[in-house]
């Protein structure tokens, strides 16, 4: 089914706003939507390499704190995408909130989207659980009350799309009013507040999501395992990636997760993953004796002999749905099993034409665990994007 912008001559000039490597930027191309990203924004001199190094074009890196209207305006934009810093509303961060100083980028878009003489109609947010509570969303759905915005949010994870990762994020899909119909149903931000529901479930209820027919009458989704994602590694390359016994043997009685190839889940990727913090960065991969599954933490030198793994950079990309020179999921035969209207099997078939993951050769392991952790799940967002947004 083809939604709405599919159907029309509107063309979609997107602003990136802290686009690290660019998640939403792949997001929009694989929403197929009629379109172009015609600048990002990021302060990351790493993030922002990896991104010239595949989009062929460099992020600004002028903090989005000092943009300008002027510096705004000037690109015609009628479309905001943004992933701002999550650690304001995170307990390792202090959950400062609007008082943080890595939340002053976020907040000054808001103030200049009251200043603008031409708001975009499309704006897209990302970030993480906990945000749906905060003042910054606060702020931001009251301004786009304000301004005439039709607002759905939700929190969903990878798995309700069919991909073995959990994680949890919130999402804000906001378009601005313009027929008549519409500007007569403008809610004040007060009622809005009151009222607004974060959506949980996917496909969103009718009539939000324009897909709600097709999945409809679709079976539950099949998540494929982990050994689908994972890479064929010589065991030198395992070696590599092996858990640091140190780091498992002071992690008494912390309960990581262990995650088995033939699971068909496993947890969030934070940008600390690959340090020493195993505990709650994402799952580690247990590479011997599979049978055994009766983890001890406290007594962590029981764990060694599992010979436990990180995930590689590639394997977590593949997670995020990042789309991957390599894609070999491609040809992997669990994927014509069934045919799930418009699940991450559906998306892979698909011939691609756009720009891949790739890391330039200086980029470390660590970095590229970083800006991966930062990242988004790409399927995610292109499915919001297609089905909410731009209905
Ligand atoms: C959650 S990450 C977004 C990652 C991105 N969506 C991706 O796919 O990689 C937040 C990004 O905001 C950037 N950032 C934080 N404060 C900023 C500011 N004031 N101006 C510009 N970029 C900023 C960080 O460098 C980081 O890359």
């Amino acid at each position: 089914m083809m939604n709405r912008l599919q159907q029309s001559s509107e063309y979609i000039r997107c602003l990136e706003f802290f686009s690290g490597i660019g998640g939403l930027h792949y997001a929009f191309i694989l929403s197929e939507i009629k379109g172009e990203v015609v600048a990002s924004f990021d302060i990351n001199i790493i993030a922002n390499s990896v991104y010239k190094h595949n989009f062929d074009k460099e992020p600004i890196t002028k903090g989005i704190d000092s943009l300008t209207i002027e510096d705004i305006e000037k690109y015609k934009a009628n479309c905001w995408l943004m992933s701002p810093p999550c650690q304001p509303y995170t307990r390792g961060g202090k959950s400062l909130d609007d008082k943080d100083q890595r939340s002053k980028g976020f907040l000054h878009l808001i103030d200049i989207l009251s200043k603008l003489s031409d708001p975009p109609n499309y704006i897209f947010l990302e970030n993480v659980l906990n945000f749906e509570k905060s003042r910054c969303r606060e702020k931001l759905v009251t301004q786009l009350c304000l301004t005439n915005y039709e607002i759905t949010e939700c929190l969903l994870t990878p798995l309700q799309f069919g991909i073995p990762n959990d994680r949890l994020r919130y999402y804000l899909m906001a378009r601005k009013r313009s027929d008549s119909y519409e500007l007569e149903n403008i809610i004040s931000p007060h009622e809005y507040l009151k009222n607004a529901v974060i959506h949980q479930t996917w496909p969103l209820p009718p009539p939000l999501s324009n897909q709600q027919q097709e999945l409809k009458h679709s079976e539950p989704f099949n998540i494929p395992t982990l050994s689908t994602y994972l890479e064929e590694l010589t065991e030198g390359e395992i070696k590599r990636y092996l858990v640091p016994e140190k780091y498992i043997l002071k992690s008494f009685n912390f309960r990581f997760d262990i995650v088995l190839p033939s699971d068909r889940k496993c947890s969030c990727f934070t940008k600390s993953y690959g340090s020493h913090h195993i505990y709650s960065s994402g799952s580690l991969i247990q590479t011997k004796n599979l049978e055994f599954t009766n983890y001890n933490f406290e007594e962590p030198s029981s764990l060694l002999e599992l010979e436990l793994r990180f995930f590689t950079p590639k394997e977590i990309a593949r997670l995020h749905t990042f789309p991957l020179k390599s894609q070999t999921l491609h040809e992997n035969p669990i994927y014509h099993e069934k045919t799930i209207p418009r699940s991450y099997d559906n998306f892979l078939k698909r011939n691609y034409n756009g720009p891949y993951l790739e890391f330039p050769e200086n980029i470390s392991i660590k970095q590229k665990y970083r800006v991966l952790g930062n990242s988004l799940n790409c399927f995610v967002v292109s499915e919001l994007l297609s089905c909410i947004l731009f209905l």
